[in-house]
């Protein structure tokens, strides 16, 4: 079976509302290896470079704030088509319209406070992974 990866972050409000372990369990039966993961807090220049894709956005400034007010967990995750099931697990962007039992279903607040991150391509978590873990961090 091949293998591939994708990047996640916990976010502030999931750490907040002590969803961590929640979250996990989620992940780990939806049968995803953990590769990485840290504790780790986004400064301000972080949360701007990882987001600049949306840095004309309206909501780019709630962003950055929301992303660096506390610590995340940030993670790296491992299954056949990891970016694609990863993706339908969390659910769609904003809670509201997210399918029943996904990950942002359950534990988001709203569209700007959505529980978790997941990457969007498998070049993205390639990237993203890189932004956040050296490779002696990932096993
Ligand atoms: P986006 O990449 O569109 O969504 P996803 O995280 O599902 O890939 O947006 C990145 C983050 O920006 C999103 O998780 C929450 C925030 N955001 C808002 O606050 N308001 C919005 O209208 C949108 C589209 C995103």
């Amino acid at each position: 079976m091949t293998t591939n990866r994708t990047f996640t972050m916990l976010k502030p409000d999931s750490i907040e509302k002590g969803n961590i372990g929640a979250i996990l369990e989620k992940i780990n039966a939806a049968g995803f290896r953990i590769v990485a993961m840290k504790l780790t807090q986004m400064t301000e220049n972080d949360a701007k470079a990882f987001y600049a894709v949306h840095n004309e956005r309206p909501f780019f400034g709630e962003l950055v704030e929301y992303m660096t007010r506390g610590p995340i967990v940030a993670a790296i995750l491992e299954k056949s088509n990891a970016v694609d099931d990863f993706r339908a697990l969390i659910g769609a962007t904003n809670p509201e319209d997210a399918a029943e039992g996904t990950i942002r279903k359950l534990f988001a607040a709203s569209i700007s406070e959505n529980a978790v991150h997941g990457s969007d391509s498998d070049e993205n978590a390639a990237i993203e992974g890189a932004f956040h873990f050296s490779g002696r961090e990932m096993f």
